[in-house]
């Protein structure tokens, strides 16, 4: 008789995003004539750049001949990936970081999903509420937590509250956190931590000898230059944190997987015998012995988005999807809602419509307007009366979806 891992029994039956999606494709079938706008999941839609493309069909070529033929790559990515990684990402933006501190992988989802392995089954685990929900999953399937409490929140879990009156960027806990998840731009919430924000970050981070998990999946949309994308901009960042970057969102990788984790060799934990142990040498036994490698054809596509013409493209699409993150956030604040973030992030956060629950508004959007979204309490408790719009889509489907609402609700 095999036993279940028992802590899968504490989650809801389905991840968010499928939740939704089987919502919607049920009331699809019950309503065949209804056009649906989906601006629930943050999925791209504009198709893979040129100069991806082209560099892909090269490799390709390169795997349909013996001689160019390659097998099981680097399981921390090819040379030729991680140097335009260190030389753009970080070198010229002035953080020095090794190429043996990087490890290509294939989706931020499953780093942010994964890291908690190489930590303690003690070590006490921050993460922001609102927040993107594989931190607290992946905690929870780990056994970290007891069953969720009636104010759906885990206990074992710290939850650090952004709401309207801090700008949804929670301050530091004071004490009682060795593990803390920041994400910024944020998901949901579309908001964007300041320099100064960060530098108190990692100065709790040094005061109290804890660890920050950094997901930067979103940096690309961050059109201001005073405003870090990196959390190494700030001094002393190499010492205690991680971060998460992905081609996802800034190349348009949702359907072909790409992202790196960033290990500064720098950073440690605290072994059993109170010894100091690297992380990046615990990540990269984990990551050798799970992982063999991103496909060598993804990741010389995953390169090219560094080319020049490359750069070019994929800050076009970006642009493109920001100007969608506009109308939208101009749209609806005409139609009388309070909306917060799309200004450094594709995403939209937005207050419901008279005072409805998120589920409540998800189901009047859906079937007064037929526009998607994603309710803000699939996020964690404070997302409460909060609704998600991304501006992933058409131009045309996002200023139909507006004009739709403004029909409805303005
Ligand atoms: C989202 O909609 O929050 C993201 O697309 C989900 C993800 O990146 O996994």
């Amino acid at each position: 008789m095999a036993r279940i891992n028992e802590h899968y029994a504490k989650l809801p039956a389905s991840y968010l995003f499928p939740e939704i999606g089987r919502r919607v494709r049920a009331y699809a079938a019950a309503h065949p004539e209804a056009k649906v706008i989906r601006l629930g999941i943050g999925d791209v839609t504009e198709p893979l750049a040129p100069a991806i493309v082209d560099a892909m069909h090269a490799a390709v070529d390169e795997m349909g001949k013996r001689e160019t033929f390659r097998g099981y790559g680097p399981e921390q990515g090819y040379d030729f990936l991680v140097e335009a990684i260190r030389q753009n990402d970080y070198a010229a933006r002035g953080v020095e970081i090794a190429a043996d501190e990087i490890f290509v992988s294939d989706g931020s989802k499953c780093d942010s999903g994964n890291i908690q392995e190489i930590f303690s089954l003690a070590a006490r685990i921050a993460v922001t509420d609102p927040v993107y929900p594989v931190y607290v999953d992946s905690n929870v399937m780990a056994g970290r937590t007891a069953a969720v409490g009636a104010d759906g929140r885990y206990p074992g879990l710290t939850y650090l509250v952004g709401n309207e009156a801090n700008g949804f960027q929670p301050e530091p806990p004071a004490e009682g956190v060795d593990v803390v998840y920041l994400c910024s731009p944020n998901n949901p919430t579309g908001t964007v931590a300041t320099r100064a924000q960060l530098e108190r970050w990692v100065a709790w981070a040094k005061q109290h000898d804890a660890i920050i998990l950094f997901d930067a999946a979103y940096e690309s949309y961050i059109s201001d230059p005073a405003l870090p994308r990196s959390i190494y901009e700030i001094p002393g960042a190499r010492d205690c944190a991680l971060e998460l970057r992905s081609f996802s969102k800034r190349a348009g990788f949702t359907g072909v997987r790409c992202a790196f984790l960033v290990v500064p060799k720098t950073v440690t934990g605290v072994g059993a015998d109170g010894a100091r142990v690297s992380l990046n040498a615990l990540w990269a036994r984990r990551h050798t012995t799970k992982f063999n490698g991103a496909s060598y054809v993804v990741q010389r596509g995953a390169a090219a988005a560094y080319s020049r013409a490359g750069l070019a493209q994929t800050t076009a699409q970006i642009a493109f999807y920001m100007e969608n993150a506009r109308l939208l956030r101009e749209g609806l604040s005409a139609a009388g809602f309070t909306v917060f973030g799309g200004v450094h992030a594709p995403y939209i956060w937005l207050r419901t419509h008279g005072g409805a629950t998120s589920w409540e508004f998800f189901d009047r959007l859906l079937t007064e307007t037929q526009v998607v979204g994603t309710p803000g309490s699939g996020f964690g408790p404070a997302g409460e009366g909060y609704f998600r719009l991304s501006g992933f889509n058409s131009r045309a489907n996002i200023e139909e979806a507006i004009q739709r609402i403004r029909r409805v609700f303005g």
